[in-house]
């Protein structure tokens, strides 16, 4: 199968050399295409000798007018011969370009005549990242359909501390392998109304604080924008979380248990299929007061209720609605898992391992064991929550021809 590798013009473009070399240890066979600020940085050489291949650099060739004319077409045949095109580096600017459709090099031009599945890289100085230029576009890229394999914290070339250093080469070629068997651009949710909960929730104490949790959001937005991708009406009741919100997505915002739990009855009506990612609270304080209350020497006991359990109540009134649950769960992941599809009446449960170091609550990436009404369980490895959330819908759809084949 051949990979299209697009590098942009970033301090990241030599961590592409380890990409190329991850793909072809994959069975890929690798074609890279390089920007002219890529150029600046790595010398097309390096990815020549790792791939074997010619590498392609620009748009209009310096040659005889017959060259010209070959690599006019160039473009074309390599949108052609690719199955899958990933981007990484993917700069600032090449995201910006890509979201407007501008096709002012062989890159960006390729990527216009290409139909399968795009994946993009970012990496970047933090300001950048942040900047809401930046996220609008990848808003708009997401929303399109493409894999946005975020980039991770730590410090940058820049000296920065933040969000922008290329995400891992191996965790990028895994997310490529992942797409192998993917047709592109499936429209297979066209008809269907996903109703997605997502974030933690906030229960007041008193009149400044609250209690909540170290849910991002993250998994519950990325299926969110898979879902649309794939051609659902999607609802997206949300806890107060800091991710940009998807394209194309109705977001309801809430903020305690009781709140989560009226906007999710109110509209499951309208859902074929609901997925409660959201990590409501357990817990609240009934009737917090309406003051700040004053600190003093004495000791301050909380005394909390249990929150409304809206996942059982789904459970209770769904119908023929395909239900997905949840479960955070420090340790017997699967056996938690199993019974609480069972208490619930799912059709699946997402378990997730969240004492695992860059996996689950706050992390980019995520390693889930789905277990399914079928009696099935799937491991799914450390991928990028935006594979996963694709994972999650291929199988919520699968549950439903088996379930159907049974009645
Ligand atoms: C030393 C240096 C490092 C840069 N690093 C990055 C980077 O990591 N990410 C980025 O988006 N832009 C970076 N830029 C800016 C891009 O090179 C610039 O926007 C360029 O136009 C990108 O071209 P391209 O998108 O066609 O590859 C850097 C520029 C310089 C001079």
């Amino acid at each position: 199968m051949n990979v299209a590798l697009g590098i942009g013009g970033g301090i990241a473009a030599y961590k592409a050399a380890e990409l190329a070399r991850a793909l072809i240890e994959r069975g890929f066979t690798v074609q890279p295409v390089m920007t002219a600020a890529a150029e600046e940085f790595v010398r097309p050489l390096t990815f020549a000798a790792l791939t074997g291949r010619k590498v392609i650099t620009s748009l209009f060739s310096a040659g005889s007018p017959e060259e010209t004319l070959s690599s006019a077409i160039e473009h074309i045949r390599v949108a052609q011969e690719n199955h899958i095109f990933v981007i990484a580096p993917a700069t600032a600017d090449l995201i910006g370009r890509l979201a407007h459709g501008l096709a002012d090099d062989f890159l960006t031009t390729m990527y216009l005549a290409f139909t399968g599945p795009v994946l993009l890289a970012p990496a970047m100085n933090t300001n950048m990242w942040n900047h809401p230029a930046t996220q609008e576009n990848l808003r708009i890229l997401r929303a399109r359909g493409h894999m946005i394999i975020d980039p991770g914290e730590g410090e940058l070339a820049c000296g920065m501390v933040g969000p922008g250093r290329l995400a891992e080469p191996e965790l990028i070629a895994n997310a490529v392998a992942s797409l192998r068997n993917r047709p592109p651009l499936r429209r297979d949710l066209e008809g269907e109304v996903v109703l997605i909960t997502a974030g933690p929730t906030q229960e007041p104490l008193d009149a400044v604080r609250y209690i909540s949790n170290r849910s991002s959001g993250k998994m519950g937005y990325a299926i969110a924008s898979a879902a649309v991708a794939r051609g659902a009406r999607v609802i997206l009741i949300s806890g107060p979380v800091s991710v940009p919100e998807p394209g194309g997505v109705e977001t309801v915002h809430v903020k305690t248990a009781l709140e989560m739990r009226k906007a999710v009855i109110d509209r499951m009506e309208e859902a074929t299929i609901i997925v409660k990612a959201a990590a409501v609270a357990d817990y609240h304080r009934s009737d917090p007061p309406k003051q700040k209350v004053k600190k003093t020497a004495a000791r301050l006991s909380l005394e909390l209720d249990p929150t409304p359990d809206i996942l059982a109540e789904v459970g209770r009134k769904k119908g023929d609605r395909l239900l997905v649950g949840f479960a955070a769960e420090t340790e017997n992941l699967a056996e938690e898992a199993r019974r609480k599809l069972d208490s619930k009446h799912c059709d699946m449960i997402v378990g997730n391992l969240v004492s695992q170091e860059d996996s689950g609550f706050e992390s980019d990436n995520n390693e889930v064991l789905l277990v399914l009404r079928t009696g099935e369980t799937i491991p799914v490895s450390r991928a990028p929550k935006t594979e996963i959330a694709q994972r999650i819908l291929d199988e919520v759809l699968r549950v439903r021809l088996a379930l159907h084949a049974t009645t």
